[in-house]
């Protein structure tokens, strides 16, 4: 049994790759699994995650009759896995259910949902320097543009408010804008505005007379509660807060005490004004009269938005575009999710093991929702703080269920029962991408296309891949379910 002298020969100091390749018994590179569940392989031969002499491994080992690796590992990652589920789903869990005081007591580290606080947020330090190059040139008086994009759920509030919470140790201070559902350029600039007027606090006597002077022109009434300015504007006022916006916000920072080293205004979910010319000629005109004015004004513009919209923007007026620095957040990386496992259920001391922890990244798929989603269930999963992979594996199938129940339950409605039979076929197949020859519906492509569910695939060898991470795993998920039912 030549797989067996293989397993003698093993040197498990040594790197799962090196010892193929030493023993020339296939040939992995790069590409090995590409196109498979949209894996890479850092996450397979990663040392720290599978590189010992756990069980995952060995089963892997003992089964692989590894010459042509490509396939045949991908046979048998899909029966382990299939094996493992049915495992997890037979052997429910035995938990005790907690009792109210105990549920009370346990506070789970995860944000299902919602942005993360700084001190759980993980990875984005390429995003994070590149938005954070810009600052010196704030601290010298001028002003700077970023636009960050990302697919729905990907972390771009939670980054942002990282980077506003980071910045206030230097002196910013950070006005935070969500735009969700408003088109209308007037009502931003206004937005703004009174974001930086909540900031000034207790004005004195004199300054409050220069506040009330500054405005009295602009909006109906200005009060004052407490340490707080409050503005009340008429419809047809707040005009004037978009034609006079540089001369609002030089004011607010020269005149009225802001005591900061610099602003940065993040307008979050930019995409209701998307097909604005309106907003982009009034935003470059903001822009360059800045710059060609020479107008001292150390503010930092944070806009963002889905890819789409920033194309929308720019393709309404090309040099909308060239104002900004730019990034886009894709999925994390697999290490990047393991940091996020490790420090969450650390920080909670549980413990985690390697295979558990091998589940948990390869289904979050470096999607930030879900992997939020999978640390919650894995956590009331697991009242002894022992993660195995079967606790990992019943998370797994809850937090796809979470998923279908609450952030794509409109897709999934809306989906036929041969749309949904193509997806889950695809992914039996490991195929995250694929070729237009894998599908027989015509129609399938199109509408898929449509509900942003797929893209083209930038791998040379492939026509399309699945746009929506979510989505894919929700069927992934649904798929092995329905091979083991079989
Ligand atoms: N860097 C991160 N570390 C840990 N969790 C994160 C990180 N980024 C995002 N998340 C989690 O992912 C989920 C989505 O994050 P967030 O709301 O910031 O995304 P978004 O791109 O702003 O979404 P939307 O498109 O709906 O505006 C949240 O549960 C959040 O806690
Ligand atoms: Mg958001």
């Amino acid at each position: 049994m030549e797989y067996k002298k293989m397993l003698a020969e093993i040197d498990f100091s040594k790197d799962l790759i090196g010892f193929f390749e030493d023993k020339n018994l296939c040939i992995i590179n790069e590409s090995l699994l590409d196109g498979t569940f949209g894996l890479s392989r850092d996450i397979l031969f990663d040392k720290r995650i599978l590189f010992n002499n756990d069980s995952l491994i060995d089963s892997f080992l003992l089964n692989a009759k590894a010459y042509n690796l490509n396939n045949e590992f991908f046979i048998l990652l899909s029966n382990i896995i299939r094996n493992d589920f049915q495992e997890a789903i037979s052997n429910k869990s035995n938990n005790e259910i907690l009792d109210f005081e105990e549920t009370l007591e346990k506070e789970s580290p995860f944000y299902s949902g919602i942005p993360v606080s700084k001190e759980m947020f993980v990875g984005r330090k390429d995003s994070i320097h590149k938005i954070l190059r810009n600052f010196p040139h704030i601290f010298k008086g001028q002003t700077r543009h970023f636009f960050l994009t990302g697919d729905r759920r990907m972390g771009k509030t939670s980054l942002i408010d990282f980077i506003g919470e980071y910045m206030k140790s230097y002196g910013v201070v950070s006005v935070y804008i969500s735009n969700k559902g408003n088109d209308s350029v007037e009502f931003l600039a206004y937005e703004i505005v009174e974001g930086l007027i909540d900031e000034l606090t207790l004005p004195d006597e004199s300054l409050k007379t220069k506040i009330v002077d500054f405005f009295q022109d602009h909006v109906e009434s200005v009060e004052f509660k407490g340490t707080k300015i409050k503005l009340t504007v008429d419809k047809n006022l707040s005009v004037s807060f978009k034609e006079d916006f540089i001369n609002h916000l030089k004011s607010i920072y020269d005149e009225f005490g802001m005591d900061k080293k610099g602003i940065l205004i993040v307008v979050d979910d930019i995409n209701g004004l998307s097909n604005s010319e309106e907003f982009v000629h009034w935003y470059k005109r903001m822009a360059d009269t800045i710059q060609v004015s020479h107008i001292n004004l150390p503010v930092y513009f944070l806009l963002a938005g889905y890819p789409e919209k920033f194309y929308n923007l720019t393709r309404l007026d090309e040099s909308f575009g060239s104002i900004f620095a730019y990034d886009n957040l894709d999925r994390l990386s697999n290490m990047e999710v393991l940091e996020f496992f490790e420090s969450s259920f650390g920080e909670k001391s549980m413990l985690i093991d390697k295979d558990a922890l091998f589940y948990m990244i390869l289904f979050s798929q470096g999607q930030p929702l879900m992997m939020q989603e999978l640390g919650e269930s894995v956590f009331w999963e697991c009242p002894n703080g022992h993660i195995d992979k079967y606790i990992a594996i019943r998370g797994i199938i809850n937090a796809a269920n979470v998923l279908a129940s609450r952030q794509i339950k409109y897709t999934l409605n809306i989906l036929s029962e041969d749309d949904k039979a193509i997806f889950k076929s695809l992914i039996s197949d490991g195929k995250f991408f694929f070729n237009s020859s894998d599908i027989c519906d015509e129609g399938f492509l199109e509408s898929m296309f449509d509900l942003s569910l797929i893209e083209v695939s930038k791998k040379e060898d492939y026509d399309f891949c699945f746009k929506n991470t979510l989505v894919f795993i929700y069927f992934w998920v649904e798929a092995i379910q329905g091979l083991i039912e079989k």
